[in-house]
């Protein structure tokens, strides 16, 4: 089976009636809402807070129920992807697809987090997969710049369309940092820059993390 698949609807199985159920974003999580999906027909009551456009479309598609987040008090259980985490620590980088502000949004206002992800992405050091930073778009360059006096080898995020915009209309500037020593130190530092809105650097969030390796799921607590 499809490992990707299987660990959307092993996670599944964490959602109880009457949960608010945060969605994440990515190939993993699409799995996961078409299972839910599968729950709702056979009588699952929940109700879902989106981090993407994406996401929003397929839950829909589904059938899942939407609520603004605005409109909860706290979200029950939050179940999302990841781009690398590391193995002793589970810290992760996230935002790949490019969700990375609304995705911690959600993970903040979570009671509970759980990550699904191929073992490929357990790694011993994070700084392998590139680290997004969400920036406002006025003077971004000027932050451009100071990450390449730094050599973190930034690089505006593009898609086939042009520059890669988020769903709340900030760009990216890809770090290429090949290792990360100091995950807390670098992601103080990224917050307190004016212009940047978050970054990719989830640091101590996440309860369980489901790791699939072919058609078997270990759990990483
Ligand atoms: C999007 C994310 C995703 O969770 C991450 O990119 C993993 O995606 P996939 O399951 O497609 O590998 O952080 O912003």
């Amino acid at each position: 089976m499809d490992t990707k698949k299987l660990l959307g609807d092993e996670a599944a199985k964490y959602v109880e009636d009457n949960m608010i159920v945060g969605l994440g974003s990515g190939t993993t999580v699409n799995h996961l809402v078409r299972a839910l999906g599968e729950r709702i027909k056979e009588g699952l009551q929940i109700k879902a807070v989106s981090s993407s456009e994406k996401t929003c479309k397929l839950a829909k598609e589904v059938g899942i129920p939407l609520i603004d987040i605005n409109m909860v008090e706290q979200i029950d259980l939050t179940i999302d992807g990841a781009n690398e985490i590391e193995r002793n620590t589970l810290f992760a980088i996230k935002g790949g697809g490019g969700s990375l502000l609304y995705e911690k949004i959600m993970t903040l206002h979570s009671k509970e987090v759980i990550w699904i992800v191929d073992e490929e992405k357990i790694v011993h050091q994070l700084g392998k997969f590139r680290l997004p930073v969400e920036v406002i778009p006025y003077g971004c360059h000027k932050l451009f710049r100071m990450f390449f006096e730094k050599q973190y080898k930034p690089v505006l995020r593009k898609n086939k369309d042009g520059l890669f915009v988020t769903d709340s209309g900030h760009w990216i500037i890809d770090l290429h940092l090949e290792k990360i020593d100091h995950p807390k130190k670098l992601a103080d530092w990224l917050k307190s820059l004016t212009g940047v809105v978050e970054h990719g650097l989830f640091l101590q969030c996440v309860d369980r993390v489901l790791v699939g390796n072919n058609d078997q799921i270990k759990v990483f607590e």
